[in-house]
């Protein structure tokens, strides 16, 4: 099947019918991919996405049925992007993941590194670009190549807190950037590009008929990350999959 030039580097799309074969999926891939980077490197380093769509596939997670195929005790989690309130803010990534999951699964306390969203913002950046830093200082370690990175997608095009028209959606030195949202109102931390494209692997998660028009543009549309910022994440060696339900891929024609 022949894929357009731009699709061919927006990475692979796999269209499950609802949000719950979505996240069932998901998590699939998570206790695959984990199992696969603990056997080859001893942990698994994984960045979770925000926002409402992950939930069902974090809560997957910890269920009986998904939790005992994961070794915790070598998972490593980080956020991809967080708001600036304190971690029990209805409005906190943190708190979103510690309910459907760290709660709920035998995770050590140290493994989890979370953004201090609670401090002023670039000082949590700085603190969290350090965690970064120190987290994959291997020798000759370059860049930090996290085993996943899970992604959201705004019905703007946004991700993480890539928003449109931001500057950091063009940084090329710093891992992690805080910025003033303006279409928010409200400050968000958010991982660069820099760290996002060198993952190993990167999985965008996006369900609902009200991403669809954006989610075409994004995957078939001309290249305007400015516009579009979930169009920047390009990984260079890692692999880019696009996990969708069958409404937010209902614009998206045949010849994806
Ligand atoms: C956040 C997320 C953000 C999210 C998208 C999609 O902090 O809000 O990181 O990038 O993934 O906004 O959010 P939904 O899954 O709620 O549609």
């Amino acid at each position: 099947m022949e894929q357009s030039p731009h699709f061919r580097a927006s990475g692979k799309i796999e269209i499950y019918p609802d949000a719950a074969h979505l996240a069932r999926a998901a998590a699939e891939q998570f206790v695959a991919l984990a199992g696969t980077a603990i056997a080859a490197r001893g942990r698994f380093a994984v960045a979770l996405a925000g926002g409402s769509t992950p939930r069902a596939m974090y809560a997957l997670l910890a269920t009986e049925e998904f939790a005992p195929r994961v070794n915790w005790g070598c998972v490593h989690l980080f956020w991809g992007d967080e708001r600036c309130v304190p971690p029990d803010h209805a409005q906190s990534n943190y708190r979103m993941a510690r309910e459907t999951l760290l709660d709920r699964v035998p995770l050590p306390k140290e493994n989890i590194h979370r953004i201090r969203g609670e401090m002023e913002p670039t000082q949590a950046a700085t603190e969290y670009e350090r965690t970064l830093r120190v987290f994959f200082s291997a020798p000759g370690e370059l860049t930090p190549r996290f085993d996943l990175i899970l992604l959201g997608m705004g019905a703007d095009g946004h991700t993480a807190s890539l928003f449109p028209g931001t500057a950091a959606i063009h940084e090329r030195e710093r891992w992690v950037v805080a910025h003033y949202v303006d279409r928010l109102s409200a400050w968000r931390v958010t991982m660069s590009p820099v760290l996002i494209n060198a993952a190993a692997n990167v999985t965008f998660l996006v369900a609902g008929e009200g991403k669809a028009g954006r989610l075409r543009q994004v995957l078939t549309g001309p290249y305007q990350p400015d516009t579009l910022p979930a169009q920047i994440v390009q990984p260079h060696s890692g692999r880019l999959r696009w996990l969708v339900d069958a409404a937010a891929a209902s614009l998206l024609s045949d010849h994806l």
